[in-house]
């Protein structure tokens, strides 16, 4: 694949310190084809949305051609696409034109495990002595697995193969790990990093980044797990952990970095890195390291402004030790969509479904007012932020898919006790009074791979065009000012003094954000202008679960 016509993004080599970043999961963003999966034509018809939304960035979860034992992220040839997503061709044509109206374009990179279709894997195991060297195939102990190793989705992390040895995978079976210690990973993982810098991607989003390096003699993890462990992909609150967070694993980003920085206009990483602390985390960041990393912690911040202020000063300080830029995320694919979560009554930390309390504690109405308030909170903060597709519309977790159409391997692995993720998948709504919304094209062949609700009705794009007091037009009114206000992006805040329950802070120049998350209206500085508001200001005051950006 050679792109002649690739348009380079504009030539800001720092612009990953401010940018919104918008996560795209392209199996269910738009469906060009009619077959009820996202894909690359879709994309393409709808940069249009991302151009109007003001985002800076767009990051495309795996595209790559994969079995989809886990969504894409079983990779079985990372330099091609996903011929259900499209072609070399159309990939080529959407970075052109991503780039043509100013967004970057950065792509997910698996490099923890590979699909067990992947042409390494499948020479290991048809007895390659040089193939099975890259991955972690060991002898079992007695007739048991050769350690303890739990499977984040659940069951032994370890699967037999026909010669009675083991392999593990840290995730599903279709997922084995790889022995990053072989010298042709750490080359091969280099090599396809710069084909698709070569392609003119700004960057990667890097899957697991703090799982690849592996104890040496692989010992057991010990019993019993604490909550935290059994948590999906929480990072084990112990020291030494044997696969979790090893000193290790900074050699790697360090001649990752080498090559992002050959290339002159700066390539740049985003680790998605669960790690027992914003210290650990900053050890992703150094110099010589990755550039930016996924802020988990904020993810799991409670809806309560002491805990969200602890946070974020927490946050801000460890980074500025090593002049790493903040990000803020509120959701992603992994994790339980914000407005379910903040619609429920204590929902702090809780961000997989089976720990959150019931379904019938969650207030949909409450959980969009308090979105719409982290949304105006996240975008004022200094560093950059993520929007995970949908966000902007103020979608919801699906919390009812039928039993019969859940994909994630969580529900298999876990023996159908826990539903996994596919609720915070489902595919866009677009248009329209009925499903698929807009999704897959007038007259398609397949529905759409999971179904929508019906309520999806009232969010779809179209109907939040019209209105100004929607999700959808909050977000457009946010990054516009986050784009024409010298305040917000990079920097710094000052806190003002607030009552108990409220966040205010300041951005010089001229710029306050209030956030109120205590019981009752709160006064407003004298002498502001009001910028933007979650809601409507009640007599001049802000109300409760509500923000306000103020210009002073
Ligand atoms: C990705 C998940 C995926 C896992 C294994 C994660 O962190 O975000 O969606 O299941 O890595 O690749």
């Amino acid at each position: 694949m050679t792109l002649g016509s690739t348009v380079e993004a504009p030539a800001t080599t720092d612009w990953w310190r401010s940018a919104v970043v918008y996560q795209l999961y392209i199996r269910s963003f738009a469906d060009g084809d009619g077959d009820g999966v996202g894909d690359i034509a879709g994309v393409r018809a709808r940069l249009p949305h991302l151009r109007d939304l003001g985002v800076d960035a767009v990051w495309i979860n795996p595209w790559y051609p994969s079995p989809m034992a886990d969504a894409g992220y079983d990779v079985s040839d990372y330099r091609a696409i996903e011929p259900a997503f499209g072609t070399s061709a159309e990939a080529a044509a959407l970075i052109a034109e991503a780039h043509a109206l100013g967004l970057r374009v950065l792509l997910d990179i698996v490099p923890n495990h590979t699909s067990d279709q992947h042409a390494w894997f499948q020479a290991a195991l048809g007895g390659d002595a040089a193939a099975r060297a890259r991955y972690l195939f060991r002898p079992g102990r007695g007739d048991g697995p050769p350690n303890d190793w739990q499977s984040v989705f659940g069951g032994p992390a370890w699967t037999r193969v026909a010669d009675g040895s083991w392999y593990l995978h840290l995730f599903d079976p279709g997922q084995p790990d790889l022995d990053w210690t072989n010298a042709e990973v750490v080359a091969e993982f280099e090599s396809v990093l710069r084909f698709w810098f070569d392609q003119g991607v700004d960057g990667f989003r890097i899957d697991v980044a703090h799982g690849l390096v592996k104890a040496e003699g692989l010992p057991d993890v010990g019993t019993p797990l604490d909550a935290a462990d059994e948590e999906m992909l929480e990072p084990a609150h112990r020291p030494d952990h044997p696969f979790w967070d090893r000193d290790g694993v900074h050699e790697i980003y360090r001649g990752w970095r080498e090559v992002a920085d050959s290339y002159p206009e700066g390539k740049v990483f985003v680790a998605e890195a669960w790690v027992g602390s914003n210290e650990r985390l900053t050890r992703y960041l150094r110099a010589d390291e990755l550039h930016t990393a996924f802020n988990f912690p904020y993810l799991n911040a409670p809806w309560d402004a002491s805990g969200l202020r602890a946070v974020i000063d927490e946050s801000l300080s460890t980074y500025a030790t090593i002049d790493a830029p903040a990000t803020w995320v509120l959701s992603n694919h992994d994790v339980v969509r914000h407005v379910s979560r903040l619609g429920r009554p204590h929902a702090a930390g809780r961000h997989s479904l089976s720990t959150l309390p019931p379904i019938e504690t969650f207030d949909r109405e409450l959980g969009t007012r308090r979105a719409r308030a982290a949304a105006l909170l996240m975008f004022a903060l200094p560093g950059s932020a993520y929007v995970y597709q949908g966000d902007e519309l103020g979608l919801w977790e699906v919390e009812d898919l039928p039993e019969a159409v859940l994909q994630d391997p969580t529900w298999r692995r876990s023996g159908h006790t826990e539903r996994g993720r596919d609720g915070c998948r489902v595919p866009l709504p677009w248009s329209g009074a009925a499903a698929p919304f807009g999704f897959s094209p007038a007259g398609a062949a397949e529905e759409p791979w999971l179904p929508q609700p019906a309520d999806f009705a009232g969010v779809t794009v179209a109907a939040q065009e019209t209105d100004a007091g929607s999700m959808l037009a909050l977000y457009r009114a946010a990054l516009a000012l986050r784009h024409s206000q010298p305040a917000l992006g990079g920097g710094e805040l000052t806190w003002r003094p607030a009552e108990p329950g409220v966040l205010a802070f300041d951005r010089a120049p001229g710029f306050t954000c209030v956030v109120n998350l205590s019981d009752g209206p709160v006064a407003l500085p004298h002498g502001a202008r009001v910028l933007l508001s979650s809601v409507p200001l009640v007599d001049g005051r802000l109300p409760v679960d509500a923000a306000v950006w103020l210009e002073r």
